[in-house]
């Protein structure tokens, strides 16, 4: 039976991750950090009270921040596989706090590093890379080969972690892998990432609780997958006989102004646009009635246009391919937001 340790285990990630390993039988040791309130809605469905099932998810507190907690948890569990999941993920809010975002998504995953290192075990790492590296892209569609060009604190503290796992890939003959994940969707995303934001919302003005949708850049253009489906790459990262950086998305691309089109016809409502910039609203064209607004906040000091993945290598090393589309993502998410609102 093996180990494994997944760092952000209440996030969307973590959470599909543990319900995957444990369903492979694996002991599955989940990192959280002390909270003052109870933020364990994604792995409410798990159990995690050793004293009820001794198989469940065995919680630990701890902090990427903290080297002291890492090197311990990490010398004593001495999992066979680590994923590091846990970041400060959100990138606008990364301009707000770039110190922190650069202490925890680059630093982080140094001192996990250091502590496998030390503790001579042949844990195996994973790293959520993203496809936010690419930035400003310099080819589209990206590859593994396609320069990097971050354009937040955000992906540049992950441009470190993903130059410090390759070197001590290389350094240290550590079996260490970035994976280069696209953005990737589930009932379980943050409220405050675009899609959730909008399925909520939208479920929200559905059932007379708010009046208006207020966004800021529409014309973003994101290759959208759905979560369950990518923890399984990762998984499959760390099962090849050598480690790897590999691309996962669904190569195809997508607006957030199709998103939020596709959310309200979910629920029979046809979005008109009108005007342009920070005056444009969409308007719901039976009623007349608007619907959707810009709000300038949600703007990026500097923003990333366009992305669009070339997951061929991780058809061709990991038999990996996206089943869920993008229309499918939207109303499995409204589907959801309209039963839990
Ligand atoms: P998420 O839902 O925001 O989850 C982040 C997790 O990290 C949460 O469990 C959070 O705990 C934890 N965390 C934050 N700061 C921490 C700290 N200082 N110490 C320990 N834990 C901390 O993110 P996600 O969407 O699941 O993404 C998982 C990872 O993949 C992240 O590293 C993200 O940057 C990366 N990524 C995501 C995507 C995507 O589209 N989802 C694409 C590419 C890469 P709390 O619950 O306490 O906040
Ligand atoms: N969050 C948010 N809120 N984004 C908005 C809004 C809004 O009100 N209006 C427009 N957008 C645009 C953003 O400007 C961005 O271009 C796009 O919607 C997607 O934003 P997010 O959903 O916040 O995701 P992200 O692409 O910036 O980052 C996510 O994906 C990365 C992988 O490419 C996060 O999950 C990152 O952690 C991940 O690395």
């Amino acid at each position: 039976m093996k180990t494994a340790l997944i760092t952000g285990v209440t996030g969307q990630d973590g959470s599909y991750l543990a319900d995957l390993l444990l369903e492979k039988d694996y002991t599955v040791y989940g990192l959280r950090r002390r909270s003052s309130t109870h933020n364990i809605e994604n792995i409410q469905h798990l159990q995690f009270d050793p004293h009820v099932n001794k198989n469940s998810l065995k919680l630990l507190y701890g902090d990427l921040s903290d080297s002291s907690n890492l090197n311990r948890l990490i010398d004593k569990i001495k999992p066979d596989e680590i994923y590091n999941l846990a970041a400060q993920s959100h990138v606008r809010v990364s301009f707000d706090v770039p110190e922190y975002t650069a202490d925890v998504d680059a630093l982080g995953p140094l001192r996990i590093l250091e502590a496998i290192r030390e503790s001579n075990a042949a844990t195996r790492f994973y790293q959520a890379s993203t496809s936010e590296l690419y930035g400003d892209v310099l080819e589209t569609p990206q590859t593994e080969k396609t320069p990097f060009n971050p354009q937040s604190p955000y992906a540049i503290a992950k441009h470190y972690a993903f130059q410090i796992v390759k070197n001590y890939r290389e350094a240290y003959n550590l079996y260490a892998c970035n994976g280069i994940l696209f953005n990737h969707e589930s009932p379980r995303r943050g409220p405050t990432f675009v899609t959730r934001k909008i399925t909520v919302t939208v479920a929200r003005i559905v059932k007379k609780m708010q009046e208006r949708l207020y966004l800021g850049n529409l014309d973003a253009k994101r290759d959208w997958g759905y979560a369950p489906e990518f923890v399984e790459a990762m998984w499959q990262m760390l099962q090849q006989e050598k480690p790897e950086d590999i691309v996962i998305g669904t190569g195809e691309t997508h607006s957030v102004r199709e998103f939020v089109e596709h959310a309200f016809a979910y629920v029979n409502i046809a979005i008109v646009w009108e005007n342009q910039g920070v005056d444009e609203v969409g308007i719901d064209k039976k009623t007349g009635k608007t619907l959707v607004s810009i709000d300038p906040y949600y703007y990026r000091p500097t923003e990333v246009d366009i992305l669009l993945s070339d997951p061929s290598l991780a058809k061709k090393k990991l038999n990996w391919s996206p089943k869920t589309r993008f229309k499918e993502i939207v109303e499995i998410m409204m589907k959801s937001d309209l039963e839990k609102v």
